[in-house]
């Protein structure tokens, strides 16, 4: 596997790799290193299809009997709201079945941001303080739709913490193109400053249309107007693991 960095005057950490194959693997690698240094590490996971190669990556590691995540504390990112975890689109779901279950986590390490409660702001503060009180080691992220990083959608304030959001029609329009059904218009996401408290953040890119949001968040200005670009008020402890594909976009 071979591995080139980008120099970005933005972030100083920005691993390249030929593919998205060997980007998860990269990542995979990273997750077992810090579970290997620390093994209770406290791990907030992101959905969607750029995490699905790297969470069957990690997967992999596990039965391999590579690495053991047992000890290992889960968090997530988002999850539409309303939504209930029987939803096909539920992250819930998406996390039970390719991390929760795969990763072999005890329940009782498992911390679901939950769509289903009848108080969606009381469910936001209380896994805000359950965050808070865990504090989380590692944070790996996505970027969607308007450079957002969880559902944290153009303008938030970067002092953000977990809330309930309302959904950009860019996003929506997103969704509904992927999944042929229609999602909600509101999610409950852990705030960009929930996210920036974390010790460590990697984000996971691959190709040309990430490559253009990525883009946007590095050669931008630093504002609410690109939520990405908060990433760049903690450049040390952020690390981009993107392709040639995304690369190329930014270098262009
Ligand atoms: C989604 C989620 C994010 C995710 C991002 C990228 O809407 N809110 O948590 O990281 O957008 O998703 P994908 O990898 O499917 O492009």
């Amino acid at each position: 596997m071979s591995e080139r960095a980008l120099v970005h005057t933005a972030l100083p950490h920005i691993h390249v790799f030929a593919d998205q194959h060997e980007t998860a693997t990269a990542v995979a690698a990273s997750i077992r290193e810090l579970v290997t240094r620390v093994p209770w590490a406290r791990i907030s996971y992101a959905t969607g299809n750029t995490m699905i190669p790297v969470y069957e990556a990690v997967k992999k590691l596990v039965d391999d009997n590579s690495v053991s995540l047992t000890e290992t504390t889960a968090f997530h990112l988002d999850e539409y709201y309303p939504c209930s975890p029987e939803e096909v689109y539920s992250f819930v779901k998406f996390l039970r079945s390719k991390v929760f279950e795969p990763f072999k986590l005890k329940s009782d390490h498992i911390f679901e941001l939950r769509g289903d409660g009848t108080n969606p702001e009381e469910s936001a503060s209380a896994y805000e303080a359950a965050v808070i009180k865990e504090g989380v080691d590692l944070a790996i992220l996505g970027i969607g739709p308007g450079c957002h990083i969880g559902f944290n959608e153009r303008g938030t304030p970067f002092t953000a913490r977990t809330h309930l959001a309302q959904l950009s029609q860019e996003t929506i329009r997103r969704d509904h193109e992927e999944r042929r059904l229609p999602t909600p218009g509101q999610a409950l996401t852990q705030g960009i400053g929930t996210i920036l408290d974390a010790r460590e953040v990697i984000l996971v890119a691959y190709g040309r249309e990430k490559g253009q949001y990525l883009k946007e968040m590095l050669d931008g200005i630093v504002s609410e107007d690109c939520p990405a670009s908060a990433l760049r008020t903690v450049p040390d402890k952020v690390h981009l693991f993107i392709d040639e594909a995304a690369a190329r976009i930014i270098e262009g």
